[in-house]
């Protein structure tokens, strides 16, 4: 495989099962060292054993991303083992599928404690490190702000950077570009991240740091699963019937594999879309087309 990503450092969130691993996986084929920053140890500890074997050299590193002291302490640990962090994948998430009227805070706050604040917190403490590792004399020369002063000149930058210096990617979701009435908190988190990718882009964009978004449709992994059992417990579906009957609706008749989605998403941390900044795709077999 081509080895667009030859000596970059990424980390992946949530990369312990699901389409997290099949992006950490290709990061990895294409060259990637990887952080496997993942909630559940074991997983995480899997994932890295199969780069290994591919090659590559892979931390595994357990952590809840909705905890933000957490990640910035991942972030840390990342630059002492791997001295630089240029690529981001924020893929951890969570759903839970429960009719509107009947949502509880605590509903609310665990899912998006997760898909909306632990992202945001996550990018924010990684563009951070990625305009740390900007040479000191190109920032100089072009009158680029430093770390600590990027909210008060991130607007008016005297200058842009030329040299790409990092690629974010966010997992949105087709939920995020409707509402769901039974996934209403879920959704919302996933309009978030489509708003904060746009805002994050034009942030970043001073230091030519790209952010971009991906809108999975159907995936068949532990979420959907559970999507689907919850779906037959609130109207009686057989299971997978609520699964088949969404993919009867997708123009390409068939669900998206993690590899689908690892495919978009390494194309983004890739040079070949250092043009392309604030976008969000869609990767649905042509279930949204805006
Ligand atoms: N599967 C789909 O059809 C689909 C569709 C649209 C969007 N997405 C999005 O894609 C991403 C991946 O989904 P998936 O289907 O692979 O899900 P999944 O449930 O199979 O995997 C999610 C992974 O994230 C981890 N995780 C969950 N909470 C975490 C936390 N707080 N900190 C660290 N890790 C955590 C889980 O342990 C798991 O390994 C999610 O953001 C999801 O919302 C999925």
């Amino acid at each position: 495989m081509e080895q667009r990503l030859a000596g970059k450092i990424a980390i992946v969130t949530g990369a312990g099962q699901g389409i997290g691993k099949g992006v950490a996986l290709r990061l990895a084929r294409e060259g990637a060292s990887l952080v496997v920053a993942e909630l559940d140890a074991g997983a995480a500890a899997e994932t890295a054993a199969e780069i290994a074997a591919l090659g590559q050299q892979a931390l595994a590193y357990p952590i809840n991303i909705a905890d933000t002291a957490a990640t910035r302490k991942m972030i840390e640990d990342v630059v002492n083992t791997f001295g630089h962090i240029d690529i981001l994948v924020n893929n951890a998430g969570r759903v839970q599928t429960k009719p509107m009227l009947e949502l509880t805070e605590a509903d609310w706050d665990g899912v998006l404690d997760v898909i909306q604040r632990g992202m945001f917190f996550c990018l924010q403490a990684v563009a951070a490190q990625m305009i740390r590792q900007i040479p000191e004399a190109e920032r100089a020369g072009l009158g680029l702000a430093d770390v600590v002063s990027v909210k008060a000149s991130a607007d008016q930058p005297a200058s842009h950077a030329t040299q790409n210096h990092g690629k974010i990617v966010n997992l949105s979701s087709i939920a995020g570009r409707r509402g769901r009435p039974l996934q209403t908190h879920y959704a919302a988190g996933k309009a978030a991240v489509i708003s904060i990718t746009q805002s994050a882009a034009l942030a970043l964009a001073p230091y030519n740091i790209n952010v971009n978004a991906v809108c999975p449709g159907v995936v068949p992994t532990a979420m959907w699963r559970q999507i689907d059992a919850d779906r037959g417990r609130l109207f009686g579906s057989q299971p997978g019937e609520a699964m088949a009957a969404f993919i009867n609706t997708v123009p390409l008749k068939r669900a998206g594999s993690p590899e689908d989605v690892a495919g978009a998403i390494a194309f983004l941390c890739s040079a070949d879309a250092d043009y392309i900044t604030g976008q969000t795709l869609n990767v649905d077999g042509g279930y949204e087309m805006d």
